[in-house]
């Protein structure tokens, strides 16, 4: 390419590449490593709305994907899209939660190791939904067999189950789970779901007892209460109104339109009955469910001594029934409480308010222990009894960051957990990270960024921590307040920098904390918690007396959940603190041993609806989700990386070397493919196996520029493949041809092989028969002789003589003379017959004239040969020529011919002009009007002429007659006059040619001769001898010659 035209190229690429950036920028970018102020909230924000607005939910921090709840079903979760994200490299399609959930599976497959996909975010922000779409996709994607579909629809509808014991509506949240929950999903080698594993944490059991204004208890009761029916409640001796039912009614709002228990109920009911629930199971649990309710209705009275008192035992028989416990002991466990003293037992009567308090804690413990109950009951229905090797990816869908006006122990604790989960979440991103650029062998830019082991420790450090110092609170003998406890607080970790409270905050922080608070300064932002109700939470206190009851309990579920051990046990159980903190450490030990991925879910705004982004509320999330921090940990220096054979894949046809293939090292492909496009050194690394890329705008221009020569490239890729599929016809239809060719080839071959083998019998028997031409017909020869027959007859027809002089004949084979010879005779016969026919009556009687010529003349007389050609005519003298006085006279014997003649007197050889004229019956020799002889043809004698060539003849006449002599007479024609004249008087035969002379009669009795000779002049005279010498011309050479020739012909 020229250089010009190299730059008008590099200028179009930049023009459509703004272009394109102004399009993408309407939906922001789909990963913030990619933004260019990375640093900035407002920039992060802004990104997230554009996107939000166009429906995108999903955007990627590197690997870590944030959610926004749409509120809405936006479609993106069919299986369609579930296929489209299967198998396929991560950063190739738009961000979604199934390229997570594939990522995680792909690397599981491949590396054999386990994952675990970490999802938090606020109450309503999507945690659940999202953990549920992942498990939809395993269960719609992973390879399956007909024995594993129980164990998928198990893992499946564990959910449901789950969701109506430990979900419930709240203000944020429709379907809030008030527990923590991390799910083992478990594959086999093959990749297929074979089971399962649940661990639940933190159940909010105080909701069983109490709920705010606009809020329910767990859903299960109420989906008991309307779809139970009337047999199992009456069993239960439950009525179906929820608003009979302290423990149901306090929030105002049993019924919810948004929500249908009765459904619910039966979703939940197949459940079961999928999970391997069996009858007893379901009736002594909700057995349990139903003793909560009863035990709320226990209404208490204060008697004189201010004790309580329970007026009606109603609720207590039924509590007692379906909780397998005596009434009576029952109702003393629930008024009275046991202290031991050293070694005796005391019993006494519990104030109103305690009476109280040891209701709720035992529907408390009672309802959380059949929670724990239910997660082992359904993990048991998971466990997978093959004992072979499994992979495992968890999902944890645990509650987020949680600031409200007002902080308690609960907010305590989960704040204590993100504060946890975010330090595994730096720490692994940071390490792997750093892990990164050692194997890439790139130089490791520190990063700053806000460690918070500090906070951590300040919350567990052994004997230091807040926890530490508040199980000494409750531990401790005598009067421990919640106000003791913030005092032990300030004395202990007073000076701690992320630590405050009111005593020791400035004079200005005073205002915002009140007497009993301390503030906590956490990764995410500073949150300020009231110490009020700490202790007894954190004691979770269950009277020994009642504990009794509930370990004796004939209901199997409870004497399986409460073991009489317990009550052996003088040891105190472990605080609700260090529960917590022990079953964490326990859940980040599972954590730290599988690889990570995260999902951050974002609530857009409080009111549930779709498309409503509010700022205020999301930029508080982005904040407590850690998010601008995680995305400054992530972008480290570059914004993006790529391994060199992916990064290659994509944008090789940017460089004339690296397309369409490049066949050295992609690292190499790469580093050119850079220089050609103009990186500068600045702006990229090249490590082991990756290309670091610093700025976005880099990969952006790169990106567009590759967008820009899709278009060509496909154009391209069309062009060829279309040419391959046109190759590809060409040569199947070639291939056809060939083989249409090669047969049609053959059957002309066989045909010409099988003419050829037919000519060479018909030649060898054609030889044969040649051969044997000569023999007897037989079958050797009998064709060849047929042909040589049929040739010869087809032959003779271009040769038969065309008239009866031409004497050729086709010369006959030696066996067909016979045929010829008769067919030549034929063929004359009617030459002959046709000739015959042809010819008129004159010329008949001509030709018989000229037949009589040749009879009478024919070699004997000069100048015969030479008359042959000129023909007779029927006279000499025209009628008008002859005297009619002559015609008159000789009519009756009517004239024949006339012709003038010169005749010589007998005497003196006088020559006179005469007419000689034939009639029938005699000659006339006519002198004008006048008959001078009349010759009868009866008196004719003889005609007598020379043999040579004058006209010269004798009349010999008889002497009987009157007649005068011999009539001697000179004429022309003298052929014709002889032939005419005989033939009239019928004596051809007395015709005589004489040589050298003749006598004739000049009287009767005396005779004259005429003498012949040949000389150089034709003359009559009369010589010395008084004879007439009658002197022919010589014949030149060439009359001679003409002569012989018409001789021979004749
Ligand atoms: N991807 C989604 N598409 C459509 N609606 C969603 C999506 N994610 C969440 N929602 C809506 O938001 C509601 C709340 O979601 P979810 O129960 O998953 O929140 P959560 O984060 O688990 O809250 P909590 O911490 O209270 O359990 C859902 O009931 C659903 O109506
Ligand atoms: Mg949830």
């Amino acid at each position: 390419m020229s250089p010009q035209r190299e730059e008008a190229r590099r200028e179009h690429i930049q023009l459509h590449m703004e272009g394109a950036l102004r399009a993408r920028d309407r939906v922001g970018v789909q990963d913030f490593v990619l933004l260019d102020a990375h640093t900035s909230e407002a920039a992060f924000l802004d990104n997230l709305r554009k996107r939000f607005h166009h429906n995108l939910i999903y955007t990627y921090i590197g690997t870590l994907l944030v959610s926004v709840n749409p509120y809405q079903e936006l479609g993106i979760y069919t299986v369609s899209q579930m296929e489209l994200y299967q198998g396929v490299n991560f950063f190739e399609l738009p961000p979604h939660v199934y390229a997570i959930a594939d990522n995680a599976y792909r690397m599981m497959c491949s590396e054999l190791s386990n994952h675990f996909i970490l999802i938090s975010g606020e109450s309503g922000a999507g945690k659940t939904e999202a953990s549920k779409k992942i498990l939809q996709y395993f269960a719609v994607t992973c390879p399956m067999t007909e024995s594993l579909q129980v164990a998928r629809d198990r893992l499946l509808l564990s959910n449901p189950v789950l969701e109506a014991f430990g979900n419930a509506k709240t203000l944020r949240n429709d379907n809030s789970s008030r527990f923590g929950k991390y799910m083992d999903i478990q594959f086999d080698f093959k990749g297929v779901p074979v089971g399962g594993h649940i661990i639940s944490y933190l159940i909010e059991k105080s909701r069983v007892v109490h709920q705010n204004t606009g809020e329910r208890n767990f859903h299960i009761f109420y989906q008991l209460l309307q779809g139970g029916g009337h047999e199992l409640l009456s069993r239960l001796g439950l009525e179906p109104d929820p608003q009979l039912y302290r423990y149901l009614s306090q929030g105002h709002c049993a019924r919810e339109s948004s929500i249908d228990d009765k459904n619910d109920w039966k979703t939940v009911s197949n459940a079961f009955s999928i999970i391997d629930f069996t009858e007893d199971d379901l009736e002594n649990l909700f057995g349990i469910i139903a003793s909560v309710l009863h035990l709320g209705n226990i209404r208490f009275e204060e008697n004189p001594q201010g004790c309580a008192i329970i007026p009606h035992s109603h609720e207590i028989k039924w509590v007692a029934k379906l909780l397998g416990a005596p009434p009576s002991i029952l109702l003393e466990a629930l008024t009275h409480r046991k202290i031991e003293a050293q070694t005796e037992e005391v019993v006494c009567p519990l104030t109103l308010a305690l009476a109280l308090y040891a209701r709720d804690a035992v529907a408390k413990a009672v309802y959380e222990r059949a929670f724990t109950w239910l997660v082992s009951k359904i993990n048991s229905s998971l466990v997978n009894k093959d004992f072979t090797k499994k992979t495992v990816i968890g999902l944890l869908d645990i509650y987020g960051f949680e600031v409200f006006d007002k902080n308690g122990f609960e907010q305590f604790c989960i704040n204590y957990c993100n504060e946890k989960l975010q330090q595994l979440l730096i720490e692994r991103t940071l390490k792997a990270e750093q892990a990164e650029y050692k194997l890439e062998g790139i130089e490791w830019e520190p990063i700053q960024y806000f460690n918070n082991k500090i906070i951590c420790d300040l919350v567990e450090e052994r004997h230091k921590g807040i926890i530490s110092i508040l199980d000494e609170e409750c531990i401790r003998p005598g009067p421990a307040t919640d106000l003791s406890f913030l005092e032990k607080l300030e004395e202990k970790v007073g000076r701690h920098a992320h630590f405050q409270t009111r005593k020791l905050a400035d004079p200005k922080g005073r205002k915002r904390i009140g007497w009993m608070d301390f503030c906590l300064f956490h990764y995410a932002g500073e949150v300020t918690y009231c110490t009020r109700g700490f202790l007894e939470k954190n004691n979770d206190l269950l009277y020994r007396h009642l504990k009794e009851v509930l370990c004796r309990s004939r209901n199997p579920i409870l004497s399986e959940c409460f073991l009489p051990a317990e009550l052996k046990n003088r040891r105190r159980p472990p605080t609700v603190g260090t529960q917590f903190k022990n079953s964490l450490s326990s859940l980040l030990e599972i954590l730290t041993a599988k690889e990570p991925s995260y999902i951050r879910c974002i609530k857009p705004n409080e009111q549930k609806e779709p498309s409503k982004f509010d700022d205020f509320l999301i930029r508080h999330q982005v904040k407590y989700l850690g998010l601008m921090e995680h995305l400054r940990v992530r972008r480290a220096g570059f914004a993006y990386r790529r391994k060199y054979e992916h990064f290659l894949q994509r944008y090789k046809s940017l460089c004339p070397d690296t397309w369409p293939h490049w066949h050295g090292p992609a690292a190499e492909g790469v580093e050119r493919l850079v220089k050609y496009i103009g990186y500068k050194p600045q702006e990229y690394k090249l490590g082991r196996t990756k290309i670091f890329i610093r700025f976005a705008r880099t990969l952006f221009a790169t990106e567009d520029a590759f967008e820009f020569s899709k278009h060509q490239l496909v154009a391209r890729i069309q062009a060829t493949y279309k040419g391959c599929q046109e190759r590809r016809t060409y040569l199947t239809k070639r291939q056809a041809a060939i083989r249409l060719e090669t047969n049609w080839r053959r059957v002309l071959a066989q045909k010409e092989a099988n003419r050829r083998k037919w000519a060479v019998g018909i030649i060898r028997k054609f030889i044969k028969g040649f051969i044997t031409r000569n023999k007897p017909l037989s079958a050797d020869n009998e064709d060849f002789i047929g042909l040589v027959q049929k040739n010869y007859i087809l032959n003779l027809r271009y040769h038969v003589p065309k008239n009866v002089l031409d004497k050729s004949w086709l010369r006959p084979p030696g066996i067909l003379q016979n045929v010829s010879d008769l067919l030549r005779a034929m063929c004359m016969r009617n030459l002959v017959r046709k000739y015959c026919r042809g010819i008129s009556a004159e010329k008949r009687a001509l030709m018989q004239q000229k037949v009589v010529t040749s009879a009478v003349f024919r070699g004997r007389k000069d100048g015969y040969v030479q008359s042959l050609h000129q023909p007779f005519a029927s006279s000499r003298i025209g009628d008008e020529d002859i005297n009619p006085k002559i015609v008159q006279l000789i009519s009756c014997e009517k004239i024949q011919y006339g012709i003038p003649v010169i005749k010589y007197d007998r005497k003196g050889f006088k020559a006179r002009q005469r007419q000689l004229i034939l009639t029938r019956k005699a000659a006339y020799v006519v002198e004008l009007a006048k008959i001078k002889q009349r010759i009868a043809y009866s008196a004719l004698r003889g005609v007598s002429t020379s043999s040579l060539s004058d006209g010269l003849l004798v009349l010999h006449v008889s002497g009987e007659d009157k007649q005068k002599g011999d009539a001697i007479l000179q004429c022309e024609h003298i052929f014709e006059v002889v032939t005419k004249l005989v033939m009239l008087a019928k004596k051809e035969n007395l015709v005589s040619v004489v040589q050298g002379s003749l006598q004739f009669s000049i009287s009767p009795g005396k005779e004259g001769t005429i003498v012949f000779d040949t000389g150089p002049e034709e003359q009559i005279y009369k010589d010395k001898n008084g004879q007439l010498a009658v002197v022919s011309g010589c014949l030149g050479k060439e009359e001679a010659e003409e002569a012989a020739l018409c001789e021979n012909r004749v």
